[in-house]
């Protein structure tokens, strides 16, 4: 069977215009700009508002328009929608629907919400290009978008400080002959036997939010974030030496190294593991924490254009989230 080339046609971001610094947030929970800076790079993130449409439909919108405008094609040209989110617009209809019709798409395309948290977009990377590989598809919009600012318990300083809010999509195209662009390899794990250190217990159908989940304040995140930090660095390090490797690459064939961004440590370690030199690793975590599965795409669009990431060049993704999920691909861009 012949399989055809997967490429980024195009890239778009959105993150809220409000902006919530670490001295701001410390006015309201027992932390400092010094502890989190140190701790985790974040300076800053944004944070949402469903007046200004900024829940998941309505960033990824926002995303979705600058991705298809820059990969050169209409927005019925899309024969799939698929959309990463943690915790989407509603529990249905699904929010790749909802973008469907925000987006003024009139083919009746497919659209499928994806779930694996922060590791969301790559998972669905994966999946995306399998369809474009098989002949399936020729033009997917693939977004990661996160309203985490709606889980996050604003009165826990373990978790508040590090999540906001953002968009980032891709348009994923059948490559032409002689195209230099196409997904290369990918890999895709998660470790159950650690789940229940990244959690967001109540909401679905095993523990609805009612009155006894709010009497006992159980409708946030909880996270035990050393087990956390270790797997992230473990897995995303190991992961990306075994697209290397398979791939008869080395660290020295990447040009660039974009990370999920969640901290900076975990950032720095699994540079360091993989003898990855610092500049060729992308990082805006300092303005816009941890966007969950936007955060990828939307680091991605930022170096695309601003000229750092080139066509052809070669590029590794990696990332980590709640599962414990971690996933990594290598492509040329
Ligand atoms: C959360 C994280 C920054 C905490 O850093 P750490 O070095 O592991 O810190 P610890 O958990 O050991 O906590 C150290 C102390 O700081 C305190 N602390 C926690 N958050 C704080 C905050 N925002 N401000 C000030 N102090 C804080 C803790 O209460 C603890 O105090 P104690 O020693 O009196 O109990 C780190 O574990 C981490 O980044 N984990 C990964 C999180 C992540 O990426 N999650 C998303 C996955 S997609």
């Amino acid at each position: 069977m012949e399989l055809f080339k997967t490429k980024i046609a195009g890239t778009g971001k959105y993150h809220p215009e409000r902006i919530m610094t670490n001295a701001e947030l410390s006015e309201t929970v027992d932390t400092s700009d010094e502890w989190i800076v140190q701790r985790t790079g974040i300076k800053e993130r944004r944070v949402g508002s469903i007046e200004k449409e900024e829940f998941p439909s309505g960033m990824a919108e926002r995303a979705a328009k600058i991705a298809i405008k820059n990969a050169g094609i209409e927005v019925n040209d899309i024969d799939l929608i698929l959309f990463s989110c943690t915790l989407p617009d509603m529990m249905f209809p699904n929010s790749a629907s909802c973008l469907q019709e925000r987006l003024g798409i009139t083919n009746k395309c497919g659209a499928l919400d994806i779930n694996a948290a922060c590791t969301g977009w790559v998972y669905g990377l994966t999946m995306a290009n399998s369809l474009i590989q098989t002949g399936i598809y020729k033009n997917i919009l693939l977004c990661g978008t996160e309203m985490a600012s709606q889980f996050n318990n604003w009165s826990d300083r373990n978790t508040c400080v590090l999540f906001g809010d953002g968009s980032g999509a891709v348009v994923l195209q059948r490559a032409q002959d002689g195209d230099s662009s196409q997904i290369l390899d990918s890999i895709l794990t998660s470790d159950s036997t650690k789940k229940d250190s990244l959690i967001l217990p109540a909401g679905g159908s095993k523990r609805p939010v009612r009155q006894d989940v709010l009497d006992e304040d159980a409708q946030w995140m909880s996270m035990d974030g050393q087990v956390v930090f270790k797997n992230a660095v473990k897995t995303m390090s190991s992961h990306c030496a075994t697209l290397l490797e398979r791939n008869n690459m080395t660290i020295d064939d990447v040009d660039w190294f974009i990370p999920h961004q969640a901290n900076l440590r975990i950032i720095e370690t699994t540079g360091k593991l993989l003898k990855c030199p610092e500049e060729k690793v992308i990082i805006n975590v300092e303005l816009y924490a941890n966007t969950s599965s936007a955060s990828i795409p939307a680091a991605l669009h930022e170096a695309v254009t601003d000229g750092r990431i080139k066509r052809g060049q070669t590029v590794l993704f990696a990332a980590f989230g709640a599962g414990l999920t971690s996933g990594a691909t290598l492509l040329k861009f």
